[in-house]
């Protein structure tokens, strides 16, 4: 049969979905992105909004206590029954206004006056008597507490000596003061309108974001499909290769291919394992092509010096991979497919587990596909005479649990194969191995038809 070069168009429904998938991720990752400007930038403004209202009520609180500070020119220590009432008249003033509560200490830390707003002492027993924790150094402290919707800070001032008192602190003001609601409601809506501001442009930023990056994908996932049937043209023309030179056609290596995909599909083998046991089986014998014809020809049984530079195939294939990094993937099967289950294989003579899973797999339906086809020196077995065989080499020739899981899967796998025309065969293993490689452009997960080994 003339070979065929790897399809171009059977990519297309598997790059549709591809397409499909590319497109839900960045959807998905655009999602993500807006969320998370919306909130480290959100955020930043709410925390500088939350920063500047402080400052302000800050601003607002000292310059009402200042009315008191600035009078107080007595002894605090030693306060008289004159000096005590006209502080308090000062004091109550002061809760008419924004406070709710004014304190007056003396150096000792000890209460000389207070004034609360008459129906706010539960207010005051609310935020507690923390606010008693006196600088160290005369600096001035506050704090904020939010309760019922309503902002109140605590102000801890130290006073300083006016007039005839000694300069220094004398004393500490302190006091509750309640932020003005219209003050808090204009800073409230404010502070919406900034964030609402902010989310509106990072949507829209990301929405024109949109469109480019489709686009840009549009033109990459272009062009990693060319590379990708271009790679996979290499392939096939390196498999076609060497089943021109060696007589034969290179169904067995689309057969093989087939077989090896089902049988990793089978066990759940990882997806990149199952594209490096495709690229394996269809590249297993590439080595041949540095075979000389007497002997790659040769229709009688090989001497043993002829077998021996038969041998030699497996190392030129390696040599031959080695030429491209894409290809390279395949080194498992080239290297190892002749070994043999129970160590008397070549070239390394591996035994069990030692010999890589890929190889393992590919012994198998390597050996079935040559005993099912018609050779120039033998007809073609019947596919029950096949499974015997296989089932009479596990342990020797092949791995026994690989073995049980292909003779279950091989039956439908043979007739579908077989049903075929040539051309379609090789089209539908087209279409299998392009799907395989496809998905590598996206995280797709691997069909769960698992048989346990
Ligand atoms: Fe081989
Ligand atoms: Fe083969």
């Amino acid at each position: 049969m003339k070979q065929k070069p790897f399809n171009a168009n059977i990519d297309s429904q598997a790059a549709l979905s591809t397409a499909r998938l590319t497109h839900r991720k960045i959807l998905i990752r655009l999602f993500l992105g807006w969320l998370f400007l919306c909130i480290v930038i959100g955020g930043a403004i709410l925390w500088s909004e939350v920063h500047r209202f402080q400052r302000l009520a800050h601003q607002l609180a000292l310059h009402e206590s200042a009315i008191l500070s600035d009078e107080l020119n007595y002894d605090l220590a030693h306060l008289d029954t004159t000096a005590q009432q006209h502080l308090t008249n000062l004091a109550q003033q002061l809760v008419k206004q924004n406070f709710l509560v004014v304190e007056l200490y003396d150096l000792d830390q000890q209460l000389k006056v207070e004034a609360i707003r008459p129906g706010e002492e539960a207010t005051e027993s609310w935020i507690g008597r923390h606010r008693h924790q006196f600088p160290q150094r005369g600096e001035f402290t506050h704090e904020f507490h939010f309760n019922g919707g309503k902002l109140f800070i605590v102000v801890l001032v130290p006073i300083k000596g006016s007039g005839t008192m000694p300069t220094g602190t004398i004393g500490y003001f302190e006091g509750i003061y309640l932020v003005d609601e219209k003050n808090l409601d204009t800073i409230k809506s404010d502070l919406i309108r900034t964030l609402l501001f902010i989310s509106i442009s990072i949507t829209f930023t990301t929405l024109l974001m949109y469109p480019l990056i489709m686009t840009l994908n549009r033109g990459l996932i272009r062009l990693s499909n060319d590379l990708l049937m271009g790679n996979l043209e290499l392939m096939n023309v390196l498999g076609c290769a060497i089943a021109e030179r060696d007589s034969d056609t290179n169904t067995h290596n689309y057969r093989v291919t087939y077989y090896a995909l089902r049988l990793g599909e089978a066990i759940s083998l990882p997806r990149h394992e199952i594209r490096n046991l495709i690229m394996g089986a269809f590249l297993h014998d590439v080595g041949k092509i540095g075979i000389r014809d007497p002997i790659l020809l040769k229709p009688g049984k090989l001497t043993p010096r002829e077998f021996e530079i038969m041998k030699t195939h497996v190392p030129l294939g390696v040599d031959i991979l080695e030429q491209s990094s894409w290809i390279s993937g395949a080194r498992e099967v080239v290297e190892f497919h002749h070994e043999k289950y129970d160590g008397s294989g070549y070239p390394k003579g591996l035994a069990g587990d030692a010999i890589p899973l890929s190889a393992r797999i590919f012994a198998i339906v390597d050996v079935f596909d040559a005993l099912t086809s018609e050779r120039p020196y033998k007809t073609a077995w019947p596919i029950e005479e096949a499974i015997n065989h296989i089932v009479q080499n596990s342990n020797q020739h092949f791995d026994p649990q690989l073995a049980n899981v292909f003779i279950t899967i091989v039956p439908a796998l043979f007739h579908e194969l077989h049903s075929m025309e040539e051309s379609q065969m090789v089209n539908m293993i087209q279409h299998c191995i392009a799907r395989h490689f496809l998905t590598t452009m996206v995280d797709h997960p691997a069909p769960k038809r698992a048989v346990r080994l």
